[in-house]
This record gives C-alpha cells, sequence and structure tokens, in this order.
C-alpha cells in the first residue's frame, strides 16, 4: 500500500522556485533516505508532505489525503499521523525531559498543551511517557531539565516525544546533523530500531553519505529542486551519491525554464 505519493509537486518563495516538478510514492514501512546538496530543497518538500507548507500545484497524498488542497481539520489529522524530528531537536530546555515527552500526546489532548502539562495529565499518558523515555533509554534523566542533558541525549529524547505521538510515518530532517560521529550512529540505529517496530513509513535526510549507504531501502537523491536519484540503497554506489553534490545543486543558483513555472508562481 502506498503511503506517500507526491505528483508534480511545485514550491515557490516569491520569485524563487524551489520545487521544481516532485514526483515519487513511498510504501507503507519503506524507510527512504533523501539526499542533496545544501539548498537543493529538501527540507521544503519535507515540510509540504507534514503540511507546514502549502505546494502551489501538484500533489502530495498522505495516506490518500491531498496535503495541497486538505482544509484545516485534515491538516490537523494529517500531522497527527506524521512524527518530525529535526536537526535542532526542537525541545523547550526549560522543560523537563518527562515533559518534553508529554508533549508528543498534545494532539490527543482535548485541552492541548495545558492538559498535557498540569499535574492532572492522566496516569496513562504518564506512563506511556516514561515507557518511550526507557525505550531510548533516558528513564534515569526524566527529571532533567532539556538544556541539562547533551545534544545526543536531547535528540533521542525527541526521538521519544516522537514515539508518544505514535505516528505512522516519520520525517527526520537531518535528525544527526548537529551529532558527533559516534552520537550520530546512536541516534540512527535507535531511530532505525524504532521505525521497524512500529512499522513507520520514513523519509529522513541525511548529509552523511557514509551512513546513507547503511541505512533504509532507497536513496532519493535531489539537486536544485528537482528528484536526481531514485534507486534501492543497494545499487547505488558512492559516485552516484556524490554526483549530488556536484555541478548546480542549489535552488537558488539554477533558473527556471519557462515550462517549469507553477502556476501560482507569485508576482
Ligand atoms: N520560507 C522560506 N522563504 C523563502 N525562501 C525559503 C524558505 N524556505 C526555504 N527557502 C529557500 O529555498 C531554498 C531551498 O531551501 P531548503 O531549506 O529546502 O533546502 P535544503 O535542501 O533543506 O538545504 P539544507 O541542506 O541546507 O538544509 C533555499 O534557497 C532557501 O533559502
Ligand atoms: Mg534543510
Amino acid at each position: 500500500m502506498t503511503a506517500i505519493q507526491v505528483q508534480d509537486l511545485h514550491k515557490s518563495f516569491d520569485s524563487l522556485h524551489v520545487l521544481r516538478g516532485i514526483d515519487f510514492e513511498i510504501a507503507q514501512g519503506e524507510c527512504v533516505i533523501l539526499l542533496g546538496a545544501n539548498g537543493c530543497g529538501k527540507s521544503t518538500l519535507m515540510r509540504c508532505l507534514n503540511g507546514l507548507e502549502r505546494p502551489d500545484r501538484g500533489n502530495a497524498y498522505m495516506h490518500g489525503t491531498d496535503i495541497a488542497t486538505a482544509d484545516a481539520r485534515q491538516l490537523c489529522q494529517l500531522r497527527r499521523q506524521v512524527g518530525v524530528v529535526f536537526q535542532q531537536f526542537n525541545l523547550v530546555q526549560n522543560l523537563s525531559v518527562f515533559q518534553n515527552v508529554l508533549y508528543g500526546a498534545m494532539g490527543e489532548q482535548r485541552f492541548g498543551l495545558l492538559a498535557t502539562l498540569s499535574p492532572l495529565a492522566n496516569d496513562a499518558l504518564r506512563e506511556r511517557a516514561m515507557y518511550c523515555l526507557e525505550r531510548v533509554s533516558l528513564a534515569d534523566k526524566a527529571k532533567h531539565k532539556c538544556r541539562e542533558i547533551s545534544g545526543g541525549q536531547q535528540q533521542r529524547v525527541a526521538i521519544a516525544r516522537t514515539l508518544m505521538q505514535e505516528p505512522s510515518v516519520l520525517i527526520a530532517d537531518e535528525p544527526v546533523a548537529s551529532l558527533d560521529p559516534s552520537a550520530g550512529r546512536n541516534v540512527m540505529n535507535l531511530l532505525m530500531a524504532i521505525v521497524e517496530e512500529q512499522r513507520m513509513t520514513v523519509l529522513c535526510s541525511l548529509h552523511q553519505l557514509e551512513l546513507a549507504s547503511e541505512y533504509g531501502d532507497r536513496l532519493i537523491g535531489m539537486k536544485a529542486g528537482r528528484i536526481e536519484l531514485d534507486a534501492s540503497r543497494d545499487t547505488v554506489d558512492h559516485q552516484r551519491m556524490a554526483s549530488l553534490y556536484q555541478g548546480d545543486v542549489r535552488v537558488d543558483h539554477v533558473p527556471t525554464t519557462h515550462h517549469e513555472r507553477p502556476v501560482t508562481a507569485s508576482v
């Protein structure tokens, strides 16, 4: 079954044409690594897929819901299904590790953030948060403020928070870019073990080619707003991956050709 289907997706910011006709499908349970140089459009693509950006043209279906035309209620439902992990962790530094993980259940709470943070947050949720922290081996840090733990540990907290949400799709935008090689590998191993256990569909961008050659089922490579490579990981050698970083790679260095221009390009 198809989890994500992207058809002729375009996105511009003012006169900058960032996504220039993106097409791919990701099957349910498939783990795809997204590669490409700085400024080629990876984060923009991922933001379109979790509903943070509206595409200008084309379709992006997530479990059958078209993100391009979804209404507010559908977008809200969609965001609940999609877990996100970012390079910068996006934790609340002054809250405890435990409270940050409880945030993961925010979408389920009738009264949102307030209810989640209140001492009345129900026992089942608190138990689940503790279980998620145990899963990332950080139960002993539950009471620490996030600012008191290391980057690798913070990313594990972010993973626990995502786990709390029980998403069916995980979008990870350079989850190990801020970590040293050993912490990065640790986090990737953990992330991959969890997505396999939970049978999540994954789109994960990475900049480290040596990691990209080790993880995931399939590689998608972008160059200047287009898909340049889409193949099973075993069939892609280092040279092909490296070619994604050569030549005109950034969208802001490559002018748009006339036929690529999105219908709703900004004036
Ligand atoms: N909200 C925005 N407003 C204007 N321009 C944007 C916006 N978001 C992204 N861009 C531009 O779109 C281009 C692609 O950016 P994007 O962040 O998608 O690239 P990326 O592949 O994720 O790069 P990196 O590897 O550095 O994270 C860049 O030129 C960027 O400046
Ligand atoms: Mg990015």
